[in-house]
Order: structure tokens, then sequence, then C-alpha cells
């Protein structure tokens, strides 16, 4: 069996989790293989919306696991919230939530850094989340971090002690004002109560799972334009979020990467600083805002709207090797008068480009617009043929312009609100 991975393909909050809970009946394990609490996953059904940080989006299904790869940075206060917040529906995550014994610890002090190195960016900030995720990807890297099998260990709170020492004698050399009492005493609490959870040698996990010919749908966490490698550095994250990350992040061989499902909102969105070339800065941005009710799902900060930037897609789909993919918020258009679309760049010395330059953070580009007749308001129908004529307009030159099959348009935040095109 291979691993099939869905991702976004713009700069995160596509509606990735609506569309795995979405998904998630087809699927025997749900696996997250990035990213940790900067990610905020929305699923809506039944009345119910609920928003997921770490935990997998198939925890809402039966009969499916939920697996935390070796990949994740993982914050066990906030996961010990996410699982007890989850009580109150009946779920137990303690019989299907699987974590990689080498997911690496978000300690306190890691938030901590992350809020003193942003303060110290200044205006050249990158709008972190301020969840810890830079300065505990960069302790993974120096070989200095602490893994989730580690809390098993009898030394674990010296280990930890030792690390935190470290962290804070940089805050202080910041001159950065904290009070750890209260922020160490949750996170020895939190230690204690994930210890009762099932931690495993995940590589051996989810190769068992694949020779039980169970299926698997890798969940991405932010977006392909925040990729460390291939997004717009340094206003990125800290881990790869392309498709090749799912490999490294569940420790399976690339060879076992199936399908590749490439979402992405038939506009843009963004949050934090970075170029966004075809962000509306007036009325229209505005608009697009409101309709989309977007507004951060893990921070609550507005987020920059603009138009759908086809170069910047075909890239997002290049480096992914997307095989298919899911064309998510169609019904926030329907309150547009004119729609547009972005199919090249203008550079400042008047060429023409649909390659993104290595330059993007320092030169003005033009995006060059094409526009399309709004739809009306799309209703409950989940029929392809019944969508507004001017919507499938949009999709089918979408289509030709990416080259890639559009085979789910999401019309609504609910998981009713999803339209198969080949059902
Ligand atoms: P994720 O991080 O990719 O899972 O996306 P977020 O949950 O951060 O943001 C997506 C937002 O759009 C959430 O509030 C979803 O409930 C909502 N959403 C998802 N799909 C649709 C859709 O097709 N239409 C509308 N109006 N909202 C949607
Ligand atoms: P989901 O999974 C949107 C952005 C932050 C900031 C940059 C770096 O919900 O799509 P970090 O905290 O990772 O150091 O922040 O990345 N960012 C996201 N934007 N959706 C996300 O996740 C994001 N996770 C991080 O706003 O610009
Ligand atoms: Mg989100």
């Amino acid at each position: 069996m291979k691993v099939d991975v869905l991702l976004g393909l713009q700069w995160g909050d596509e509606g990735k989790g609506k569309i795995v809970d979405y998904l998630a009946p087809k699927y025997d394990v749900v696996a997250r293989f990035q990213g940790g609490p900067n990610a905020g996953h929305t699923l809506e059904f039944d009345g119910i919306k609920h928003v997921l940080h770490q935990i997998p989006s198939g925890i809402f299904r039966n009969n499916i696991k939920n697996y935390i790869g070796n990949g994740v940075v993982l914050d066990l206060v906030i996961l010990r919230k996410e699982i007890e917040a989850l009580f109150k529906y009946n779920l137990k995550p303690i019989d299907n939530l699987y974590i990689s014994k080498k997911t690496q610890l978000i300690l306190p002090t890691h938030r901590l850094l992350d809020a003193a190195y942003e303060k110290l960016k200044g205006k050249h900030k990158i709008g972190s989340t301020l969840k810890g995720i830079g300065p505990a990807y960069q302790d993974k890297v120096a070989r200095i971090g602490l893994r989730v099998g580690d809390i098993l260990r009898t030394d674990f709170e010296e280990r930890c002690e030792k690390l935190s020492k470290k962290h804070e004698d940089l805050l202080n050399s910041l001159e950065f004002e904290y009070d750890l009492t209260e922020l160490k005493k949750e996170f020895y609490d939190a230690v204690a109560f994930i210890k009762k959870y099932k931690l495993v040698d995940g590589e051996y996990f989810i190769s068992s799972q694949l020779d039980q010919r169970k299926t698997v749908i890798a969940e991405g966490a932010q977006g392909s334009l925040l990729d460390i490698d291939f997004g717009n550095y340094p206003f990125v994250t800290s881990s790869n979020t392309t498709a090749a990350g799912a490999a490294i992040g569940l420790g399976i061989a690339p060879s076992l990467i199936g399908h590749v499902f490439g979402i992405f909102k038939a506009y843009c969105t963004r949050v934090g600083s970075g170029p966004f070339p075809t962000e509306l800065l007036d009325e229209l941005g505005e608009k697009l805002r409101a309709e989309g009710h977007e507004y951060g799902a893990t921070t609550g900060r507005p987020r920059r709207c603009g138009w759908l930037d086809l170069p910047a897609l075909k890239y997002a789909i290049m480096i992914n090797g997307v095989s298919k993919l899911f064309m998510m918020k169609a019904d926030v258009l329907s309150g547009m008068d004119k729609i547009n679309v972005c199919t090249s760049y203008k550079l400042p010395d008047g060429s023409i480009t649909e390659k993104i330059p290595y330059e993007i953070n320092d030169m003005k580009i033009e995006p060059q617009m094409i526009e399309f007749d709004s739809w009306p308001e799309i209703g409950d129908t989940t029929v392809y043929s019944e969508l507004p004529e001017n919507l499938r307009k949009y999709v089918d030159y979408l289509e030709s312009a990416l080259k890639v099959p559009i085979e789910i348009i999401s019309t609504g935040p609910d998981r009713k609100n999803t339209v198969l095109r080949n059902p």
C-alpha cells in the first residue's frame, strides 16, 4: 500500500482540516508529518465547529488511527488541552491516538524564545504564531532537542532543566522578561498526562500498517509557499510542508508516496509577513475577508486576502507532484462582482514571467490579471452539474491552466458542502 498525501498549495489555511475529515472514512490511518501547534485545522459537521492544532483531523471518525509523526514539533501542554476538549464529544483519544517517540518536544522556553526573536526582528518580523516552532526545530537540527520518547526516561526532568537553562541564559542575554514557574508546572503535568498514551516506534508503526494493507493519508500543515526551502524565505515556517516532507516526517520510503492531493482556495490568503503579489489592500480585500471569515484559526489574526495566483499555484504543483486538485471556498466568490486571476508577473524591468523570481521579497511585482464573471449563491447541491455555470467555467479554465484534474469543489465550511466532480 502507498501513503496518500494531502497538503496546502498556498500559504496555509486552505481548508485541509475540512477535507481530511471528509476523506477520513476512506482511510485507516490519518497522520501528521510536520508542523505543530502553529496549525489550526477547522472541522464542521452536525452543528459542531472544532479547531484541531496537533491532533490529526481523523479523530472525529470511528475506527481510525490518528498518528503524530516524527517530523512534528509537539507542545504537550497544548496537546493535553486538545485531548481534553474532545472528551465532551465522548471521544477517547487514548484509544486511537499514536505518537512517534521521535517527535520533538516544544518546551515552554521555546515559546518564549520565539517571542524574543520576533521582538528582536522589529519591523522585519516573520509574523510567527509564537508557538515555539522555529526554536524547537532549531534545537532538533542542533542535535540538542528532546523527544517524546525521552519523557519515559527516569532523568527526563534533569535533561529538560538542562536545556531550559540554556534557553533561559539566551532569554536573559536578550533582556526578555518572563516568568517560568507556572509554565513549567503545566508542562510537567502535561508530561505525566501524555505518558499514558500510545508512544510508538513510528516508522515500524506505519510500516506494519502498510504491510497489513491499511490505507494511510498524510495530513499536511501550513502550505507549500511556507516551506522552509521553497517558500518565500525567510517568511516561512521551519519545516518542509511539501510532499517530500511526508516521507521524512513519517519515516516512509519516497517510493511509497501515492496520490498527492493539492488543496487551494479559489482565491488567496496569507497570515504574517512576506510577499503576496495578488494581495488586495482595498475594500475588495476587506470584502473577501468578511465573506470568507478570514481570521486565523490559531491566532485570530485577520488574514491578508487577494486573488488566485496561478504562477504560485503552478510552482506548488510542480514541487509537490500533485495528482489531484481540490478547490475550496467557491461560495465566497459568489459575493464578488468580478473575479480576477493572476496568470503571470510583470517584473520591475518590464519583463513578463510565469516563474517566481528569487528576488521576490525585494521587488514590486505587478500581477497580470484576467477577469471572470462571478456566480450566484451556490446553495446546498452536491451535484457538480448543478453548480452555477460561471463557477464551472472557472473550474474548467483553472484545470486547463494547471493541467491537473480538479476533483473536489468545496462550497461551504460544513462536511456536507462538498461537491465531487466524478462521484
Ligand atoms: P486549514 O488550516 O487548511 O485546515 O484551514 P483553516 O481551518 O485554518 O481555515 C479554513 C477556514 O475556511 C475554516 O474556517 C473552515 O471552516 C472554512 N472553510 C473550509 N472550506 C470552506 C468552504 O468551502 N467555504 C467556506 N465558506 N468556508 C470554508
Ligand atoms: P495551517 O496548518 C497559515 C505562518 C505564520 C507566519 C509563518 C511562520 O492552519 O494552514 P511559525 O509559527 O510557523 O513560525 O510562523 O507561517 N503560519 C501559518 N499560516 N496557516 C498555518 O497553518 C500556519 N502556520 C504558520 O503566520 O507567517
Ligand atoms: Mg489553519
